[in-house]
Parts: structure tokens; C-alpha cells; sequence
């Protein structure tokens, strides 16, 4: 793993939407420095490049030529995710991937493998992992206190409206590799399956749906019928995962749909406590009743995936997120969708 003799990491990003999120992180982190951006789009890199006063490049070819950049951040639509990344890992740079991984399985192997020969930190930017609430879940499954995880669940349900950029590279399958299952599906589905201890995934039962998309409704500012290129996802997506251990995971997953409300929850299930997000709860077992054990989080500390990152780099520890750790994430997703198609259940 390549170290650095400073005791900062200086971080270039690439794509300038979400990305801008990274490079506002990597200013105030203590162990990065921001040193460039870069993105083709010739407003936003003007505006982020005299923004930050860093230097700017609307190629990332050229931008890992730049021996002052140690890592970059790839925030770049799906389907860029493994050339550029495999690109910055061949030059010699760390590399932390908005998710998902990629947008097909080829492609986050190819991932996996390039980091792992480059002898370089990959990590997915799996951003709830690293919250408060995530972290202390994990903790309590750490230390047993859950006892056996047995079963998890998730949903994420956007009302009309949700579908986001309509008619891009987010709603054309072969960009993104899927509609909401694979844009927002894989962080929930990421945190519940970190949650219930990284079990080994076994088969799938998935059923997608694009009742609003194809029709030109679901997505806020669009009012026409989108060509078949246009719109070519799903907008609901569920799905039943078991795993080797016997446990199981329930999860939807939409972008557009009659739903009163947007709607948002997690649960991990053990047979010594439970907990869930979106409201964070926990519980366990006291005189034989379900009793509340919510702690209070204001006072504990969890490292941002940005520091987290750095800190690999730095000090050679173990990636939360890995590229390799999140392929099983991928590897679920993409049997989601084969298992729609298939319209039976499908072996991982
Ligand atoms: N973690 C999160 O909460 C979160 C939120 C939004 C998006 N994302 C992820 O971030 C990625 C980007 O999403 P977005 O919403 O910012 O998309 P976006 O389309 O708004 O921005 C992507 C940017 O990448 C740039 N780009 C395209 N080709 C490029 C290239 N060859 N080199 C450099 N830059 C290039 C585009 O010009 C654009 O500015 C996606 O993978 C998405 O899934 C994550």
C-alpha cells in the first residue's frame, strides 16, 4: 500500500456535480489538502477551479500526469466510474469512487483487480456507513451485543417527481446500469448488509417496475413521453436476498410512485437486540420486555469517508468501504435486476 512521507493527502476530484460535496470535504479535513479539480463542463470547472483556487483540468488523462495529486475522488457518471478509475490506479493514484461501484459487474471487477495489482487504496464512497448511527449499529454487532442477525429490511420510496436527471445518463441503462435500485438502492442496501455483518449472498428474488418513467410522469420539469433511450430503468425496484448463514434482507427501492410520503427506514433484527435508521432506535432485551437502549450519539465520533480515506493512505488501515467489500454490494444489485428479467429466483 503507497504511503506518504507528509501527514496530509493532496486530492484532485473529478466531476464537479457531487463532487463538489468531496472538494468542500477535502478543504476542511485535517489530513487533505485539495489541490485540483477537473471536468470538461467549462462553467463548472471555472467556477470550482476559482472557487477553491486550485488548478483546473478538463481532461483526467492530464490530471493523473500531475505529480503533485496523490488520490483522486471519481465523481463522474456511472458508467466512467472503472475507466477513469482504473486509469488514476494505473497512474499511481489512490482512488475513492462515488457509488455505485460501476455500472456492471465486468466493470467493478475490473475495478477490484486494478487496485489490488496498483497495490493502491480503492475505496466506494458508501457515505451512510459513516455516519453516527451506522457506526454504533456496527459496533453492537461487533461486540455481540445483537446476538445472531437473522434479518434486515430497507425501503427508500420517492413520491412523483423523484426521478432524477430524466432523459441523462440516470435514466439510460446502459450509463447508469439501473434506475433507483442501483442509484440509491445500493446504499441502503450497502448499510444493512454491513449492518448484518457482510453475510455471504446466496440467491435473489427481484421485481422491477417502470410504470411512470416510460409515460413521461415521475420526474419534476419533464412533460413528455421519453424515447426508449431516454428512459430505459426501472422506477421501483424490490427485492428478497438470502444469504449463506440463512439470514435475509427485504428491500424496495423507487424513484416514483403513489406513496403519501417519501418513506425511509432500515431495520437490522438479532436475537439479542434490534436497531433501525431513519428514526435511529435500538432495543434489547431487560426483565424479559423489549426495552429502549437509544443512546445519546452527540458525543461519539466517527470518522468522515473522506478522513477515513486519507487515514488508508496515510497510516495503512483497512478500508471500511473497500472495492473489494462493496463487488458483493454490486453482485446483489445486478441479481436484482437478473432476477426481474428471469422472473424466477436467481443464484449468486
Ligand atoms: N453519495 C451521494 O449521495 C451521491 C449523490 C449524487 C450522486 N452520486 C454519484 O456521483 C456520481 C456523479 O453524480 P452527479 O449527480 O454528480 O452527476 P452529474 O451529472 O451532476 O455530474 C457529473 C459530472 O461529471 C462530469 N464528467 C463527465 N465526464 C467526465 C470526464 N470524462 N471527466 C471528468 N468529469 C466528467 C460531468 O461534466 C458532470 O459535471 C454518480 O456516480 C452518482 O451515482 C452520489
Amino acid at each position: 500500500m503507497g504511503k506518504k512521507s507528509s501527514d496530509r493527502i493532496n486530492m484532485a476530484v473529478i466531476g464537479l456535480g457531487v463532487g463538489r460535496w468531496h472538494a468542500d470535504s477535502y478543504v476542511q479535513e485535517s489530513n487533505t489538502n485539495l489541490v485540483a479539480v477537473c471536468d470538461p463542463d467549462e462553467k463548472r470547472l471555472t467556477q470550482a477551479k476559482e472557487h477553491y483556487k486550485v488548478k483546473g483540468y478538463a481532461s483526467y488523462q492530464e490530471l493523473c500526469e500531475d505529480d503533485e495529486v496523490d488520490a483522486v475522488s471519481v465523481c463522474v457518471p456511472n458508467y466512467l466510474h472503472a475507466p477513469i478509475s482504473i486509469y488514476a490506479l494505473e497512474h499511481g493514484k489512490h482512488v475513492l469512487c462515488e457509488k455505485p461501484l460501476a455500472n456492471n459487474l465486468e466493470n467493478g471487477e475490473a475495478m477490484v483487480a486494478s487496485a489490488k495489482s496498483n497495490g493502491l487504496v480503492g475505496v466506494v464512497a458508501m457515505k451512510f456507513r459513516y455516519t453516527k448511527e451506522a457506526a454504533y449499529i456496527h459496533k453492537l454487532l461487533e461486540d455481540g451485543k445483537l446476538g445472531d442477525v437473522y434479518y434486515g429490511w430497507t425501503t427508500y420510496l420517492r413520491q412523483l417527481g423523484g426521478i432524477p436527471g430524466m432523459g441523462g445518463w440516470f435514466t439510460r441503462k446502459p450509463l447508469s446500469g439501473g434506475g433507483p435500485m442501483i442509484d440509491n438502492g445500493v446504499h441502503f442496501l450497502d448499510v444493512l448488509w454491513w449492518l448484518m455483518g457482510c453475510p455471504k449472498p446466496t440467491r435473489v428474488s427481484g421485481a422491477t417496475y417502470a410504470k411512470f418513467g416510460p409515460i413521461g410522469k415521475g420526474a419534476s420539469g419533464w412533460n413528455r413521453v421519453p424515447t426508449p433511450e431516454e428512459f430505459s430503468v426501472e422506477d421501483l425496484a424490490t427485492a428478497i436476498i438470502h444469504f449463506e448463514n440463512g439470514a435475509s434482507v427485504l428491500m424496495d427501492n423507487g424513484w416514483a410512485g403513489f406513496v403519501p410520503n417519501e418513506t425511509i427506514g432500515l431495520r437490522v433484527m438479532g436475537t439479542q437486540g434490534g436497531a433501525t435508521m431513519w428514526p435511529f432506535a435500538v432495543c434489547k432485551e431487560a426483565d424479559g420486555r423489549i426495552a429502549d437502549d437509544t443512546p445519546d450519539l452527540s458525543n461519539f465520533h466517527v470518522d468522515s469517508q473522506f478522513y477515513h480515506f486519507a487515514d488508508c493512505i496515510l497510516n495503512g488501515k483497512t478500508p471500511i468501504s473497500s472495492f473489494d467489500n462493496c463487488l458483493n454490494v454490486l453482485k446483489m444489485l445486478i441479481a436484482v435486476y437478473r432476477s426481474a428479467e428471469a422472473q424466477s429466483e436467481v443464484a449468486i
